[in-house]
């Protein structure tokens, strides 16, 4: 049984679904510029028009009531409401469109989750250094200030940046994300330390101008895999374990619910390596300042976006080469017997959550936590009666059941990725996450409920009656 006022969601993201890219004077994001270069993404496509969510908001709209959610998660564009991001120059179009969707979204007694960050940074700040630099994050401390200035009276539920892991890692180390830098060992530790000082900059001003009069709630969501060591017994199987969980989960996790610190694990690993290096003296993990907001208790829930599980063997990764598995020296490897669907990275693991969750409740001391993010992806061939999928929705909201029963785990609720097919960043339009298919051949963007949709909309269904009871 699921609490009274659980959250069932589903989210997106701007640059996802919006399009109008460049309508009404919104400036260009760092994914604009990213997918117009050349190789970049699958089949060179970029989120241009995408669903036309710009246009079409009143139809995603008529697809969240379909399936009858309680909540729905979207993203902001930074540049859409501060074209060179900002507030300097504030653009009123792109108030109006957030104003229209919010607005509506109450009409249908929908609650908004609203993420400031998802990925995509105005360009006009890359061009200054992007996060690697450390004004990028005062910048978005304003931006989160004038958002909660405009919309907080309706959005009760905020995300400042989502999943800074993916940003630093795909965007800054592998480049496989904007913006496309590849600056192994360096550059990710630095994004990521900036992406916490911002986050931590605006959930204190959140605390200290806002709260009291808009009494809402604010977090990041981090992504995390459940892991586990390839050989239950082996020692450095399970050591490997335990680096990887602190280099991706802890990385984010630890300065905010512990100790407002890195995790000593990728402290030491890094500050030892960086030595050994000769890195002019300093580590490549920057250290917080003391003259800076506590970047401890800065989330009044834990929000968690959860896709996969993989297993750990030692020594897969180690080399001399400057990068970040260098300081973990953790290999990953995925476990056979977890079938890959969808995309190439997505194992189905539905009771891996069940397993974080419980992780999440002994190492964050029980906080309250929503599911922000969790689905996985149909490739190739279109097929509108997704079984698969539909079994996926109904084995995992089955773990979140057990794990809520009969491990007293505190989820308030739970957001399927994605409410519609969308621009899946380096894979495009290929992997399709929705619970509504888009056709991205026809000029309308026509919305089709796939039957994992039907699903979803029945175990929501299912469930809130047995709440009212
Ligand atoms: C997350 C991301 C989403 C979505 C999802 C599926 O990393 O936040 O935007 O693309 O992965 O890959």
């Amino acid at each position: 049984m699921f609490p009274r006022d659980f959250a069932w969601g589903a989210g997106t993201a701007a640059y996802q679904i919006e399009g109008g890219w460049q309508a009404d004077g919104k400036g260009p994001s760092i994914w604009d510029t990213f997918c117009h270069e050349k190789g970049r993404v699958f089949g060179e496509q970029n989120g241009d028009e995408a669903c036309n969510s710009y246009e079409l908001w009143e139809k995603d709209l008529e697809c969240i009531q379909q399936l009858g959610l309680t909540h729905y998660r979207l993203s902001l564009s930074w540049a859409r409401l501060l074209p060179d991001g900002t507030t300097r120059h504030v653009n009123q179009k792109g108030v109006q469109y957030y104003n229209k969707v919010l607005d509506g979204l109450l009409a249908c007694n929908v609650s908004p989750m609203v993420t400031l960050y998802h990925f995509d940074l105005p360009q006009a700040l890359q061009d200054q250094g992007g996060w690697k630099s450390a004004g990028t994050a005062t910048l978005f401390d304003s931006y989160a200030k004038f958002c909660f200035q405009t919309f907080g009276d309706r959005v009760k539920l905020w995300i400042t940046i989502n999943e800074p892991y993916v940003c630093a890692k795909l965007g800054h180390e592998d480049g496989i994300h904007a913006p496309g830098l590849k600056e192994p060992g360096v550059a990710a530790y630095l994004v990521g330390h900036n992406m916490l000082r911002a986050h931590a900059m605006a959930w204190h001003s959140y605390d200290c101008f806002y709260r009291t009069e808009q009494k809402g709630a604010v977090s990041l969501a981090i992504n995390s895999d459940w892991l586990e060591p390839l050989h239950a017994g082996r020692t450095e199987d399970i050591a490997a374990t335990e680096r990887q969980l602190a280099f991706t989960l802890g990385w984010f996790a630890w300065p905010v619910f512990v100790t407002g610190d890195y995790p000593e694990t990728m402290r030491s690993a890094i500050d030892a390596r960086s030595k050994k290096l000769g890195c002019s003296g300093s580590s490549r993990l920057p250290s917080f300042s003391k003259d800076e907001p506590a970047i401890l208790g800065t989330a009044d829930f834990f929000a968690l976006n959860y896709y996969t599980s993989r297993n750990i063997e030692a020594g897969g990764g180690y080399g001399e080469t400057l990068c970040m598995k260098s300081d973990r020296d953790a290999g990953e490897v995925l476990d056979p017997s977890w079938p890959i669907c969808g995309v190439s990275w997505l194992a189905v693991v539905p009771r891996g959550l069940r397993k974080l969750l419980m992780y999440i409740k002994d190492a964050f001391n029980n906080p309250a936590v929503y599911i922000t993010e969790n689905g996985f992806s149909q490739v190739g061939q279109l097929q509108i009666e997704d079984v698969q999928r539909s079994e996926f929705y109904k084995d995992t909201i089955l773990e979140v059941a057990k794990a809520i029963q009969e491990d007293g785990v505190n989820v308030r609720g739970y957001f399927a990725w994605s409410l519609l097919d969308n621009f899946e960043w380096a894979d495009g339009f290929s992997a399709r996450f929705g619970l509504f298919h888009v056709d991205f051949t026809d000029a309308r963007r026509s919305r089709t409920i796939y039957q994992s949709g039907r699903e979803y909309a029945k175990i929501i269904s299912k469930y809130k009656c047995a709440q009212s009871k």
